[in-house]
């Protein structure tokens, strides 16, 4: 059945594809091998980086935790904050007078839930005390999460300069 011919024809068949093999993976690495020269070094580096996107979605959260909202604000433009604000105008005016929401002139360091003859929920107070910017901040990145039971129906403002900027037109308001 097995005559020697077959038996040395295997053997000559696994021994080439054994030697191909070898000779494949030292050539992938001497291919992939980025430390210099220095052949079976110590200092094995990544030939590639795949980018899998998630890094830069760290680095934007890392970036917004690390900068304080302050900074944002001394960059703030009020007039740009206008614009945000008419997301904000069906609710809330600017007047003195209240509508669906509190009127908002003034508020910017004002005392939460305080507007004149406005029927709050009382969710405000149990978590702010003054409207600080960086309570505006946070309160107007995610309403509902930021005071839970609150009765303002509005999901948020994503973009954080969007929220300087509106900060910066309330309080250009005053009083
Ligand atoms: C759909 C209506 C609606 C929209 C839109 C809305 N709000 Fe409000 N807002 C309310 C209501 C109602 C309250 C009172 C919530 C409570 O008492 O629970 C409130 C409360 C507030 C307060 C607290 C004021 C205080 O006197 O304590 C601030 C600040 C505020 N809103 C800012 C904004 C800003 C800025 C926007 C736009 C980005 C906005 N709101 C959009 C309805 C709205």
């Amino acid at each position: 059945m097995f005559d020697t011919m077959t038996i040395t024809k295997v053997i000559g068949a696994v021994c080439g594809s054994l030697l191909i093999f070898l000779l494949g993976s030292w050539a992938a690495e001497s291919l992939y091998h980025t430390g210099g020269g220095h052949g079976h070094g110590d200092d094995h580096q990544q030939a590639y980086v795949i980018d899998t996107g998630a890094d830069e979605a760290e680095e934007a959260a890392e970036e917004e935790v690390q900068v304080p909202f302050a900074e944002y604000l001394a960059a703030a433009d009020a007039a740009s904050g206008e614009k945000v604000f008419k997301k904000c105008k069906a609710c809330h005016k600017v007047d003195g007078n209240n509508g669906t929401g509190p009127y908002l002139n003034g508020v910017v360091g004002r005392a939460a839930g305080s507007a004149d003859g406005f029927g709050y929920s009382g969710a405000l107070v149990a978590v702010v005390d003054n409207w600080t910017p960086e309570h505006l901040n946070g309160f107007l990145e995610n309403p509902k999460g930021y005071a839970p039971g609150n009765k303002m129906s509005f999901k948020g403002l994503n973009k954080v300069e969007d929220r300087a900027n509106l900060v910066a037109y309330l309080q250009s308001l005053g009083g």
